[in-house]
């Protein structure tokens, strides 16, 4: 006989099945055995009734987590025992035979509760146990559906995925690289990207107009509730469209998707309010504004773009940086001080973010698409001629040989889900995040590697072997 699974157990109401999955919860009554059974699709009641000898002896033998696979009698349950409004609460399993498919070990945390009132130390070193919990199920396949929807709705609108080299070189994205030692060219490096940011761009130099990418991106920065040193981004980069159709597209793919997929979930303004950053920054303080009415209601969302902000700010050491991403390019009515290096600090960028509930969950702008421009931005952040040739040299190179206008944008997709989920760090919603000082517990990662393979990699380090 198949396996069914457990969400669909109401369609077999008076007739035998197999169900195989965890044992979620034992109740040892001495003359029967409830057993709540759980499997990727949900949880359903199962007794064992005396009658039943061999498999009350199983029954009596197993313990919560164990892995089992169970015959049994779907029967209705009696009018008094129905729970309303839950999964299997009107059918109960008459359990006909039971086998152990793999005993376990008692669990280091209980994998039913929610889990928020375990410590992270032990959820995360035994992350394939916490994952067990609902909670987490539920969140992982929200992600799945989310990036489902967005995929198919770039795809729909004419987008391509295209994956982007992990071994590359230094983006400046404005934070630490992390690196990776070539072997064969002993001395150098490659970084890790900390965003698909050039490679995109090259895509539309590349005539691709339309990329799309679940990309993960990397940062060695200090980890926050809502800042992991790996994360993922939804990017995409287009030719030859305005930043007016970029935001369009991507507001309607965020009111589609949340509509949609949690339909529970109240859009407060639609189409998104617009405020720009001075005016953030004097009302709320900050260039991510919380504009909900009602801080109280978990379902209220509340999207904005902030747009209009400074191209450049100056550094702590009294130069010129970029605020958001030196390939972005200024206002239109902006260009001519830009090419004059003048009203350096006026300069208004063509960046817009996209904030949700107080959070930043994405951000884009349309590129300088022309070498002389993108040369003004380096010159202004204090690049020498010599080091823009060295650092930028294969941009400026691309973007000689007719280059598109183009623009894009990337959300933080652990952001924007966990907002969506209401969970208050974004490791609630990435299967295996690091802690708060960048470790795998689970892995044991970062780790020191082996003498032979610092050798074949011509490094040296200062730790005592
Ligand atoms: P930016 O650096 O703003 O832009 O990143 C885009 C979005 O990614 C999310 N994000 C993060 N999420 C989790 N952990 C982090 N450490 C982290 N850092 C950033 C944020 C942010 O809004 N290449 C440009 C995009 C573009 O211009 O197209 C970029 O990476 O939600």
């Amino acid at each position: 006989m198949e396996r069914t699974y457990i969400k669909d157990l109401k369609d077999y109401v008076g007739k035998e099945v197999i169900v195989k999955g965890w044992v979620d919860v034992r109740r040892d009554q001495g003359k029967m055995v409830f057993l709540d059974l759980r499997d990727m699709s949900g949880k359903v009641q199962a007794v064992v009734l005396p009658n039943h000898v061999e498999a009350l002896e199983v029954a009596q033998r197993v313990r919560p987590e164990w892995v089992v696979c169970v015959s049994a009698q779907v029967n209705k349950r009696p009018e008094r025992n129905i729970k309303e409004g839950v999964l299997n609460g009107d059918i109960e399993l008459e359990v006909l035979s039971v086998e152990v498919l793999n005993e376990a070990q008692t669990p280091p945390m209980d994998v039913t509760s929610d889990g928020h009132e375990i410590g992270e130390e032990t959820r995360l070193k035994y992350r394939y146990l916490d994952l067990r919990r609902p909670r987490l199920q539920h969140n992982m396949r929200l992600r799945h559906d989310a990036t489902l929807y967005a995929r198919n709705f770039l795809s729909k609108n004419g987008f391509i995925e295209i994956e982007t080299p992990l071994l590359t070189k230094s983006t400046p994205e404005g934070s630490r690289d992390y690196v990776v030692p070539s072997r064969i060219e002993q001395g150098k490096f490659y970084a890790l990207p900390q965003s698909p940011q050039q490679y995109k761009q090259l895509l539309m130099v590349a005539g691709m107009e339309k990329y799309f990418q679940i990309a993960r991106c990397m940062r060695d920065e200090d980890t926050r509730g809502d800042r992991q040193p790996e994360f993922t981004q939804l990017d995409m980069e287009i030719s030859f469209a305005t930043k007016e159709e970029i935001m369009e597209l991507n507001e309607k793919l965020l009111i589609e998707l949340v509509q949609t997929l949690t339909p529970e979930k109240r859009i407060q303004t639609i189409p998104f309010p617009r405020i720009t950053y001075k005016e953030a920054m004097e009302k709320y303080g900050n260039d991510k504004p919380d504009m909900r009415e009602d801080k109280n209601d978990p379902n209220l969302l509340a999207f904005c773009w902030v747009i209009d902000f400074p191209f450049f700010e100056k550094d702590k050491n009294g130069g010129w940086t970029f605020t958001h991403n030196p390939f972005s390019a200024p206002m239109p009515e902006h260009m001519a001080w830009l090419m004059n290096k003048e009203k350096i600090g006026e300069i208004l960028a063509t960046q817009y973010d996209v904030a949700l509930n107080g959070f930043e969950i994405g951000g884009g702008s349309i590129r300088n698409h022309q070498p002389e421009a993108l040369i003004k931005v380096l010159e202004i952040m204090g690049h020498t001629e010599e080091g823009i040739r060295e650092n930028f040299g294969h941009m400026l190179d691309a973007f000689s040989y007719g280059a598109p206008p183009h623009g894009g944008i990337a959300w933080g997709l652990d952001r924007f889900l966990s907002v969506l989920t209401n969970e208050p760090n974004i490791r609630e919603v990435i299967a295996f995040p690091k802690t708060g000082e960048g470790r795998d517990l689970m892995m044991e990662a970062p780790s020191e590697i082996s003498a032979e393979q610092l050798q074949e990699l011509g490094i040296a380090t200062n730790r005592k072997m």
